[in-house]
């Protein structure tokens, strides 16, 4: 019998919908002692986003080998370690942004100190829900996140984002801070993904890795590029914050026309590191189109 063609966004709205719940059921409840603190966790990680971190993940089980039953946990717990990173990023302290996902911000709907609290707790609730799988790489799955999360991933590329705010990097520098703050989660998306399955064979880390690494700083490279071209409304968050706040981007460092011309470079690398799989990459492939091609 022969299989119908893969149509990408069929499959993702699927799993947008099923990361969806999978959240929803993760989160404790307004109606749970604090209902403060629950209510702004539930707005801070429901009802917006593109879920592509969620994507990758359940992208990269079917790779594996995995169901998206087993691939669950990984979805739901990169997105929540992704919406503390938001909050957070979101805060006075930070880039000051009062807009987020089309509505205000966590620390404007509510305040700093629970936003604050919201960015800890979410952190929390990602770690408990991979260590609340009985997957028998659950521990492996913990530490590519936590190492992904912490000081040698995101929280590291977000503190070298703000010590080189008006300072001219060089491109260098400029890469190992995308791949700190942005490309270590997408890559941990796609690990926690493919260790969702019972056995993960080296050769399909290794892929994974390379593929994480080429998309993870075309995301945070297409970040930029939208930052300086699109409109708040399209982006749901403020365009143009930036260059007013003199940040250190691709923008900034080669032009509009450079940075595309990366971004066209590491997809075309991506669809060659993938060329030797068959259909069942083909979610990882739609993801690498969209993530290259999005409008917001
Ligand atoms: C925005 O991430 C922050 C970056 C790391 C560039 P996304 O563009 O994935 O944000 P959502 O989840 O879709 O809102
Ligand atoms: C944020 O980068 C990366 C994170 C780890 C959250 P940005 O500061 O460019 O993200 P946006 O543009 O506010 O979403
Ligand atoms: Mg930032
Ligand atoms: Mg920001
Ligand atoms: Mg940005």
């Amino acid at each position: 019998m022969t299989q119908p063609p893969f149509v990408f966004d069929h499959w993702a709205s699927a799993h947008q919908q099923r990361v969806e719940e999978v959240l929803s059921r993760t989160l404790p409840s307004e109606g749970t002692l604090p209902g403060h603190l629950h209510e702004a966790m539930r707005y801070a990680v429901l009802g917006g986003g593109k879920r592509v971190r969620a994507l990758l993940s359940y992208a990269a089980a079917e790779l594996a080998g995995a169901s998206p039953i087993a691939a669950d946990a990984s979805a739901a717990a990169v997105e929540l370690i992704h919406a503390f990173s938001l909050v957070h990023d979101d805060m006075p302290c930070m880039d000051d942004d009062d807009l987020r996902r089309g509505k205000p911000s966590c620390h404007k709907q509510y305040d700093d100190a629970t936003a604050l609290l919201v960015g800890d707790a979410l952190q929390s609730q990602a770690f408990e829900c991979l260590a609340s799988t009985s997957a028998p790489q659950a521990l492996k799955q913990v530490q590519v996140l936590a190492t992904a999360t912490g000081s040698r991933g995101m929280c590291g590329g977000q503190s070298i984002d703000l010590q080189s705010t008006g300072k001219l990097l060089s491109r260098e520098a400029l890469q190992t801070m995308h791949q700190y703050k942005t490309g270590a989660l997408i890559e941990a998306a796609a690990l926690l993904g493919a260790y969702a399955a019972d056995h993960t064979h080296q050769q399909l880390i290794t892929t994974l890795e390379q593929y994480s690494q080429h998309m993870g700083l075309a995301f945070q490279v297409v970040d930029d590029i939208l930052d300086a071209t699109a409109d708040t409304q399209t982006l749901g968050k403020t365009a143009g914050k930036d260059a007013l706040q003199e940040k250190s981007t691709y923008v900034s460092l080669l032009g509009l026309e450079e940075a595309k011309a990366l971004v066209n470079t590491l997809y075309a690398q991506t669809l060659q590191l993938l060329a030797s799989f068959g259909p069942q990459a083909d979610p990882l492939r739609g993801i690498a189109k969209f993530i290259c091609e999005r409008p917001f």
